[in-house]
């Protein structure tokens, strides 16, 4: 376990390149496998969860390398997946397992997953349920958890799935799993999640349709579909570059940008938040590349004020709720946070973790079931001092960081490698901008 502490900083400045995004990157590998032919792959992000799905789709026959800056996914087309030889651990990648499983399911294979202490914990019912409606049998651990073994099935069931999650997860493990029944399969989504493996899945050639209807919103594809590799190129990840952001609208003085950030709607919902709040945030230079939005961000040190974030906004920025929080510790007022009751099942307790952080450091706060309310300090520095518990978790350790960076006194945190599952350079970009760590 390595432990790191960041120091009250100075004014950040500098222009950085968003990483690469990890919900994008994932998804080029698991359909580049997928493929018949090469997928090029530009601008993926090299952290561990990546690296563990590129391990996974070797294990199932799929031939990955790379070439100077960018990774060629050789497809198994028509061949199809493999059964592996081993378990397959994802460590602590929930997007890696879950879209796998989908995509394992569908072929006459048996796949055994397994992954971290914090992914061991997380739920995997919520996949494995809709699967095995469409064929798909599996075990699992006792309280629907990993280990577990998936048995797929040559013969998948299209199904007509109801989402009340807002969960991109389980949309696209149902949908990749629907890619080889004969038939639609169709999830339907009372509150609209990320959008990626719509948006990849016709890159691949492959029939979708999504329509906004009463019920909600209705993704559907059409199966024995065979998909034609194609280049992806990532674009850099919004919830990474939340991160930055925070930092310099907290710490005085501080002007930064952030360049190449996807604005997906489905994304962006920090962006707006922040916004609302009195954030200076200028979003410029707004372009569309390989599909999706692009834009690049400045921003400065801000005077924020507390709001109601709307809740049916939360499945456009669940992973940005620690931070957010961190922003709301700044605020003139209260900011209350409702309608995220999915934080509890993420890579930790993230309301639990960000109320106890808060506290520790001298920021109140109250914890409800499926909400967070944070009394802002006006502009005041937090105390600081303590020594955040992580429970592993990437975005815990570096929302508590930035909170240290504006503090009195600094913060430390454990299991601070973690942060390499999906930010590897955070350190040496936050570094690179000012601010300083040990
Ligand atoms: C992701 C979806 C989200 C998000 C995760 C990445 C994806 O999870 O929290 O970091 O790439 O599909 P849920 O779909 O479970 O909300």
């Amino acid at each position: 376990m390595s432990y790191l502490s960041s120091k009250p900083s100075a004014a950040l400045s500098g222009k950085i390149i968003a990483p690469g995004d990890k919900s994008i990157s994932h998804r080029s590998l698991i359909l580049g496998a997928l493929a018949s032919g090469k997928t090029r792959i530009s601008g993926i992000l090299m952290g561990q969860d990546v690296l563990n799905t590129a391990k996974a789709m070797q294990a199932f026959g799929a031939d990955i390398s790379q070439n100077g800056d960018i990774w060629e996914v050789q497809g198994l087309g028509p061949l199809g997946l493999q059964e592996p030889s081993d378990f397959i651990d994802f460590g602590n990648a929930g997007t890696g397992v879950r879209l796998t499983m989908g995509v394992s399911g569908s072929f006459p294979i048996k796949a055994f997953y397994t992954g971290d202490s914090s992914l061991r914990g997380r739920p995997m019912a919520r996949i494995l349920d809709p699967l095995a409606q469409m064929g798909v049998r599996y075990e699992m651990r006792a309280g629907g958890l990993l280990p577990c073994v998936v048995i797929g099935t040559d013969n998948v069931t299209p199904i007509t799935y109801f989402s009340d999650k807002g969960s991109a997860q389980v949309k696209s493990a149902i949908l990749l799993c629907g890619l080889r029944a004969d038939g639609v399969t169709t999830v339907i989504e009372a509150k609209p999640s990320r959008d990626h493996t719509e948006n990849m899945l016709r890159g691949f050639g492959v029939d979708v349709e999504v329509q906004d209807m009463a019920d909600g919103r209705h993704a559907s594809v059409r199966g024995k579909a065979s998909l034609t590799a194609c280049d992806v190129a990532v674009p850099g990840d919004p919830s990474s570059a939340a991160f930055l952001v925070v930092a310099a609208l907290i710490i005085e003085g501080s002007d930064i940008t952030i360049e190449n950030v996807m604005m997906n709607p489905l994304r962006a919902g920090i962006f707006t938040t922040l916004i609302e709040m009195g954030a200076d945030l200028t979003i410029y230079n707004e372009r569309v590349v390989a599909g999706e939005k692009i834009a690049d961000l400045r921003a400065r040190h801000s005077a924020l004020k507390g709001i109601v974030v709307p809740p049916e906004r939360a499945p456009s920025m669940i992973d940005e709720y620690p931070i957010l929080a961190i922003a709301a510790a700044f605020a003139t007022g209260e900011t209350v946070m409702e309608g995220i009751g999915e934080l509890r099942v993420k890579e930790s307790d993230r309301i639990r973790m960000t109320f106890d952080g808060l506290i520790a450091n001298g920021v109140e706060a109250e914890e409800g079931a499926e909400s967070l309310r944070v009394m802002g300090k006006s502009g005041a520095k937090p105390k600081g001092g303590a020594s955040v518990t992580t429970h592993g978790d990437h975005r815990i350790a570096m929302s508590f960081l930035i909170l240290g960076m504006a503090s009195q006194s600094g913060v430390k945190v454990d299991e601070a490698e973690m942060i390499g599952t999906s930010f590897p350079n955070f350190v040496q970009m936050m570094t690179g901008m000012g601010g300083e760590f040990s």
